[in-house]
């Protein structure tokens, strides 16, 4: 299992590149699924997840190629038969984002068997809501041998209210939906970026879809979806983290290839918390836009709540409990997403920070000096929080686990030395 160590203390200046958004990637893999003809993806992470599901398309029978940054990492993907319409436990286990493949493959080939993905690091995670919404549109689903097995001859349109907001419930519905037959509409959609990215390349490919990114979604099924080449959005968690990395360091970083809207509430409470950011003039003239990051003043304590977009966003929860370790009051962190996230709150500890977590608040003091230590990441997100506060710590610190970060980050050792960090892989056989 690799580590990384870090020799913190370090301000970090100059650029770095931000890669497409992980969390659209997947969902516009999946929609692969729909179609006979080929899909080109361009702007895809290489990180763990984006290699988990092609392994997962792969073994159901697709087709990929995959070309490095000077094809602009172009993923081509082409479901010509899908001989074997199941999602192995062995994946799923891996990647609870296997799902998505379920709304797709009942709308096209009429079945799918998809492991239940089973407990999470960071709260139950349940899946109700895509197989209620299945249900809606004409599915049988039933659960057996730890498998959701669906089925339907040709999904029907009609209204689904989602009883609560879901990022991967919306995409998989309004996948399945792409090609039921008649309208439908579903109800307390989530509003994330990626959902609106994925309906764009959905249109593309020839499906009918409006309102992808209000809360009500309204998409006209199609007998049949084309092939489509489309970009994939900027990755917002990997640009927030690197803003808090600049903060959390007394540097100076300035982002390309960023999506500066999606960023709005990451901005604002940074902001409030005494970190400077600006637009930037981007590097290539006419690509996507840049950002800047410093830190202006000593850091303030700023509450947090997290909330669906376009609210805080639980992904940024861990980076921004690292970066509240520094700032000067007391920060209350309140997370409504996920029941269990705070497992880097005991890992912070272990470097120094001050931080008492009841339930769903968790309420840092500072400023508190960080040193560095041995710790063990536990999920993605808490990687990240991990990294940040080893780079602002005095001496070593060693992270264990690090595949986590992989699973989401691409490189980030490569893109944090780069600008001036002092890490480095340690890779065990
Ligand atoms: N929920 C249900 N029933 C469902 C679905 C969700 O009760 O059928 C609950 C969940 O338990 C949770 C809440 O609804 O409490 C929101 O979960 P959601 O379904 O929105 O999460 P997700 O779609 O599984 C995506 C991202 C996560 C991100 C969340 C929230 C992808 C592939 N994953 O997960 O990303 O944290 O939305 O924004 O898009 C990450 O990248 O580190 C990550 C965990």
């Amino acid at each position: 299992m690799d580590k990384f160590r870090i020799e913190g203390g370090r301000p970090l200046e100059g650029r770095v590149t931000i890669g497409g958004a992980k969390n659209a990637a997947l969902p516009a893999m999946a929609a692969a699924l729909l179609t006979a003809k080929r899909v080109v993806l361009r702007n895809i992470p290489r990180v763990r997840d984006i290699i988990t599901m092609r392994s997962l398309l792969d073994e159901m029978g697709a087709d990929s190629s995959l070309k490095g940054e000077k094809q602009g990492n172009r993923l081509a993907l082409q479901a010509r038969k899908i001989p074997d319409p199941t999602a192995p436990y062995e994946l799923v286990k891996q990647m609870r984002a296997s799902v998505l493949v379920l709304g797709p493959l009942v709308a096209r080939f009429g079945h799918a068997r998809v492991s239940l993905p089973g407990g999470c690091a960071i709260g139950a995670r349940p899946i109700n809501l895509h197989l209620k919404g299945l249900e809606r549109l004409g599915a049988k689903v039933s659960i057996e041998h730890g498998y959701v097995e669906a089925r339907a001859d040709r999904l029907k349109g009609d209204v689904f209210h989602f009883d609560t907001i879901t990022v991967t419930g919306t995409e998989n519905l309004m996948m399945a939906a792409a090609l039921a037959d008649g309208v439908t509409v579903l109800e307390n959609a989530a509003l994330e970026p990626e959902i609106e990215d994925l309906a764009a390349l959905l249109n593309k490919m020839g499906a009918d879809i409006t309102g992808a990114g209000t809360p009500t979604i309204r998409i006209r099924g199609v007998s049949r979806l084309e092939g489509a080449e489309h970009n994939i959005i900027p990755d917002r968690i990997e640009t927030g983290t690197f803003l808090a990395a600049a903060a959390i360091t007394g540097g100076h970083l300035i982002l390309d290839c960023v999506e500066p809207r999606h960023l709005t509430a990451v901005v604002a409470k940074l902001a409030e918390a005494g970190v400077e950011t600006r637009a930037a003039a981007a590097r290539n003239t006419g690509g996507p836009e840049a950002l800047e990051a410093k830190m202006s003043s000593p850091g303030r304590a700023a509450d947090v709540t997290t909330q669906e977009y376009p609210g805080f966003p639980t992904d940024m929860q861990a980076q921004y409990m690292a970066l509240a370790t520094q700032a000067h009051g007391s920060s209350v962190i309140t997370e409504t997403i996920f029941e269990n996230r705070y497992l880097h709150a005991l890992e912070l500890a272990r470097m120094g920070a001050d931080i008492t977590v009841d339930g769903r608040r968790a309420v840092v003091r500072g400023p508190t000096r960080l040193s560095g230590a041995n710790v063990q990441a536990s999920d993605l997100r808490a990687s990240a929080s991990l990294v940040l506060a080893a780079l602002a710590a005095d001496g070593e610190s060693v992270i264990d686990r690090v595949y986590h970060i992989d699973r989401g980050y691409e490189r980030i050792e490569d893109k944090l030395k780069r600008v001036g960090a002092r890490i480095e892989r340690i890779s065990e056989v």
